[in-house]
């Protein structure tokens, strides 16, 4: 029996206005009545492991606070075993986010509750992460602890798939334990200190020199490159109409666990997660855009894509 994913991360509730564009320096502009939702790279993505079918345990800390209520039972309804998720005298985190007619978005994130996922935190919940098959990093929480839960799940011989974002700079030791390591291409960028000319299947090469067991780096809407021993293959992105790509990443990163944890190629789980990806962006907020495993495989039939069961 699998023994499924463990999503170590953050949550926020993310506090959403659309705009016809985003405000200059000391502009004011009226947006939208505000609208939240669940939010949270490292909620998002145990959302989306869940949704995809995966059995999904979600660690991270929240406030003591009706939002970390809100966000737990929004992780509840997606399928995701909340007892990890830990109360403390915090702020529950929180985004602000801006989105505009073309689906793009603008974020800025107050952690509060998820500074306090340290090592303490870490460590009180080895028993669950230690035996996950596939357990997802992002860099929403201290780095410090990021880097001490690669040391010690990959010891233990756990499968790490870490999403390096937002952009922070990354002990280069930890590459070797990334399999994959999934990054965007600013954040791919921003990794190797490349220029903006160099291309993603260069960037994905250039992170497996550097010692990253596997890699994937993301385009948007040209979908994403895969890089492993076996080389480096660009995976198309399927077109959609865009509505909101909030957490459109995340539903990828969780998806792709799900699929590795099921035993999946690299290159049949991300083909899984673009899928998964290209429909959570045609509804508003993250979580609440995504879909479920039957979802993702009839939008795969359509296409006459197999899928990957
Ligand atoms: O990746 C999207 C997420 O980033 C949002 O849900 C927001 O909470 C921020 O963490």
């Amino acid at each position: 029996m699998t023994r499924g994913v463990v999503v170590l991360g953050s949550a926020n509730v993310d506090l959403m206005v659309e705009v016809e564009r985003r405000p200059h320096g000391g502009e004011t502009l009226l947006g939208s009545d505000i609208r939240t939702f669940a939010g949270g790279k490292g909620a998002n993505q145990a959302a989306a492991a869940a949704r995809a079918g995966a059995p999904t345990r979600f660690i991270a800390c929240v406030g003591q606070d009706g939002n970390g209520e809100f966000l737990r039972s929004q992780l509840t309804l997606a399928g995701v075993d909340v007892s990890g998720i830990q109360a403390v005298p915090h702020p529950t985190g929180t985004a602000m986010i801006l989105v505009t007619p073309d689906g793009e978005n603008s974020i800025v994130v107050s952690p509060g509750a998820n500074r306090a996922m340290d090592l303490r935190v870490a460590e009180a919940t080895a028993e669950t992460w230690l035996h996950a098959d596939v357990l997802v990093l992002n860099l929403e929480i201290p780095l410090e602890t990021v880097h001490h839960l690669i040391d010690r799940a990959a010891e233990s011989g756990v499968r790490i798939v870490l999403n390096a974002a937002p952009a922070a700079s990354l002990d280069r030791r930890m590459l070797r334990h990334c399999d994959p390591l999934i990054v965007n291409e600013h954040e791919a960028r921003f990794l190797l200190d490349a220029d903006a000319q160099r291309k993603p299947e260069e960037m994905a090469a250039d992170l497996l020199g550097e010692g990253a067991r596997s890699v994937v780096i993301t385009v948007g809407a040209a979908g994403s490159v895969v890089a492993d021993a076996g080389g480096v293959t660009p995976i198309p992105a399927h077109r959609v109409e865009a509505v909101d790509t909030t957490g459109a990443g995340d539903a990828f990163v969780g998806a792709a666990a799900c699929e590795l944890a099921r035993g999946e190629q690299l290159r049949s789980a991300v083909r899984f997660a673009t899928a998964m990806s290209a429909l959570s962006v045609q509804d508003l907020g993250a979580q609440s855009s995504y879909p479920d495993r039957a979802a993702v495989e009839r939008f795969l039939r359509r296409l006459g894509e197999p899928g990957t069961d």
